[in-house]
């Protein structure tokens, strides 16, 4: 029964993170098109800060990030990774091309639906950006980047870097390391070490949108694979560690239950109260974030940060052969 062979990364991902103990389910499965609708409903949450830090930083200081990145020529390639609907992005394209900047701007993301949202948004607001989604995985979009003259600007922002555990996360930014010429640069979002209360809040928040949000993975299996979840038999669970910086997202199985899955032609035992571990979504010191920028090849160039010192956009150009003493 070779059915690994024909099986969508999807209906894969399932099969494996169910197979798994503990069960888990990675944390792109988020982003079908109802994913993405509720995720623009958790950026528009008060207790979900991280967006609002960084628009702060891009309103008030979007201009010195801008000088600093664009150099002399004005010219950059900006390639984005994860750009989701970009509302944080347009207000550095905004900016910079009201400076004088002449952009081209490359969005990467899983979501077909929010680059084309995208797309459209910025043709009215912006027609002077040449603007070239890619809808593709980061690897498959970083295949098709082949090198060109111009100096490019990587961002990788919203926090994302924190989706990975940190050994990952090194790695993925080495890969972009790699891709990067000397002159190159990459700003990156950290959301920041801070009060758990404040933390856990912006997981678990009283409106139930996060929960609906992390509970619709299985409405997406239910549609996208013909499974059986009664999703009132799951409730979501979110956790911060203070130690590790790690806010954590389960679903919780509420009693002991079987679930079919049809496109695996198979069910799935649950136990009462077993947990699906769905994201993680980790925290940064200072500490951490000199550590990530050194292990993959960088080093800090500058940085910004929000009033309360909640998030920090940093600057990150590749460090050079001869400096890796670190
Ligand atoms: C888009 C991955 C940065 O982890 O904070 C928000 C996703 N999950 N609320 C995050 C998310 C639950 C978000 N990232």
């Amino acid at each position: 029964m070779s059915r690994d062979a024909a099986m969508s990364p999807f209906t894969k991902a399932v099969y494996e993170g169910f197979s798994a103990s503990p069960k888990f389910l990675p944390s792109w499965m988020f982003y079908d098109d109802r994913g993405d609708q509720l995720f623009r409903q958790i950026m528009a949450m008060p207790e979900y800060y991280l967006t609002d830090c960084e628009k702060e930083i891009f309103e008030s200081q979007g201009s010195s990030i801008g000088e600093f990145v664009a150099g002399v020529s004005g010219q950059l390639e900006i390639v984005e990774p994860g750009a989701g609907d970009g509302a944080k992005t347009e207000i550095l394209l905004e900016k910079w091309s009201s400076q004088g900047c002449q952009l081209k701007y490359v969005p990467i993301d899983i979501s077909p639906h929010v680059l084309n949202l995208l797309k459209d948004r910025l043709s009215h607001s912006l027609p002077k950006i040449d603007v070239r989604p890619l809808a593709l995985s980061f690897e498959q979009a970083f295949e098709k980047l082949h090198q060109t003259g111009s100096k490019r600007l990587f961002l990788f922002l919203g926090s994302n870097i924190g989706n990975m555990p940190m050994e990952k996360s090194i790695e993925f930014l080495r890969k972009i390391r790699n891709m990067m010429k000397e002159e190159d640069l990459l700003l990156v979002g950290f959301d920041l070490k801070k009060d758990p209360e404040i933390i856990l809040s912006a997981y678990d928040d009283p409106h139930g949108i996060t929960a609906a949000f992390n509970l619709n993975l299985l409405r997406r299996i239910n549609r996208e694979l013909g499974a059986d979840f009664k999703v009132e038999n799951f409730s979501h669970y979110a956790s911060y560690d203070p130690v590790s910086g790690q806010a954590r997202s389960y679903l919780i199985s509420k009693k002991q239950q079987m679930v079919y899955i049809s496109e695996l032609g198979r069910s799935f035992a649950f136990d009462q109260w077993e947990p699906i571990h769905t994201e993680i979504s980790a925290k940064f010191s200072t500490g951490e974030i000199n550590r990530i920028a050194t292990q993959s090849g960088f080093q800090i160039l500058m940085y910004f940060e929000d009033k309360r010192a909640y998030y920090r956009n940093v600057i990150l150009g590749p460090k050079l052969k001869q400096d890796s003493s670190v």
